[in-house]
């Protein structure tokens, strides 16, 4: 009752920052599924066995109470079809568990400001465990110091923060380094190894994007020097903004061959600006991106694009297991990461229908 209560104040407050929407579980009960999965494997010492019993008991002593676990996640906001799923699979998994977990979302319109506000009413609402998909790596060091202060564990989703390891308890996601080398040997096998090709990078200052443009950039100029990056600029990915860029590339630039983007709706808005420079993508100017959306295994099977390399959206179970083992007491590894595939044209249409975002 009184976890409800704060719950729509905390819609209320943020109503007057712009954020947006809140999941509450429609019934109270036992916390089973949250509480921690302590098996005789992990008690392979001792000492290992006795913070074992504590964290069994603490467990249980939530579940007997029929203590809900809250927690509070600060999104970033709806710039892609990746962030739609992410969102969605967070916003699934508290409904299908409302007798578990309860949800407080913020939506912060991409905006760092927005973020920090929300946490600190996370923190002033007295959540079990924060979590955040920060919008960029730095200024975050005196928000996490403040639920630190306040024993918030924070569990750090898709992007990375660029704070001391002490400030947060676990990074969920993917290497996003990796992503740009697997994308750069695409991108060379689609062009023979040479030719000239443009970069559209994502938000300025988030992980995902100078993660990306390190792994991808880092690769071409190791391996292929017959390949050269002759332009890079933001997209701040969305299709919008990819679309944008791309049209002033072919302005400016002759007898581009190829388009890495950081995310797949930067490449779908590339791919649209390319048809209407009467050029075909897919054909003469090859796509790669990341993501793994539908939208651009609908663009891949029609053929005008050839390649995209996953990063999986679908973190919402693995946010609320981690944060019922945080609640719990229980140690989390301080990165657990996704595994990504690589998908091209030929994949396409029979992948397809299997999708799930
Ligand atoms: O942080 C993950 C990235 O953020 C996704 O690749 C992109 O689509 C999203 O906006």
């Amino acid at each position: 009752m009184k976890k409800r209560f704060l719950s729509m104040l905390l819609c209320a407050s943020m109503a007057a920052v712009s954020l947006a929407g809140c999941s509450n579980g429609a019934s109270s009960g036992a916390a089973t599924t949250a509480a921690p999965q302590t098996t005789a494997a992990q008690a392979d010492t001792a000492a290992k066995a006795e913070e074992t019993k504590t964290e069994e008991t603490t467990a249980k002593t939530a579940e007997a109470s029929g203590e809900k676990l809250v927690v509070g996640f600060a999104q970033i906001g709806q710039e892609s079809g990746w962030r739609d799923a992410e969102t969605l699979s967070i916003q699934t998994y508290a409904a299908e568990n409302g007798d578990k977990v309860e949800l407080l979302f913020a939506d912060a319109q991409q905006k760092q400001e927005n973020q920090i506000k929300a946490i600190k009413n996370f923190i002033e609402q007295g959540v079990d465990v924060i979590g955040l998909a920060p919008v960029v790596e730095t200024g975050w060091d005196q928000v996490f110091a403040e639920a630190k202060e306040a024993g918030i564990p924070v569990v750090l989703l898709d992007r990375r923060a660029d704070v001391s390891e002490d400030l947060f308890a676990t990074f969920i996601g993917s290497d996003f380094i990796e992503e740009g080398k697997m994308a750069a040997k695409e991108m060379a096998k689609l062009l023979g190894e040479k030719g000239k090709i443009v970069e559209l990078e994502g938000t300025v200052g988030a992980s995902a994007a100078t993660d990306r443009k390190t792994g991808f950039d880092d690769e071409i100029k190791a391996s292929y020097p017959n390949i050269e990056i002759v332009a890079s600029q933001t997209g701040d990915f969305t299709r919008a903004q990819g679309k944008e860029v791309m049209e002033s590339f072919l302005k400016s630039n002759k007898d581009i061959k190829g388009v890495y983007a950081h995310n797949d709706d930067m490449a779908l808005g590339a791919i649209e600006a390319i048809k209407e420079a009467g050029l075909k993508p897919g054909e003469d100017i090859k796509i790669v991106s990341i993501d793994g959306v539908r939208g651009i295994f609908e663009a891949m099977a029609a053929g005008e694009a050839n390649c995209t390399v996953e990063c999986n959206p679908l973190l919402g179970p693995l946010l609320f297991e981690t944060a019922a083992k945080l609640k719990a007491g229980q140690s989390v590894d301080k990165w657990v990461k996704s595994v990504d595939g690589v998908f091209t044209a030929d994949m396409a249409a029979k992948v397809l229908p299997d999708r799930k975002y």
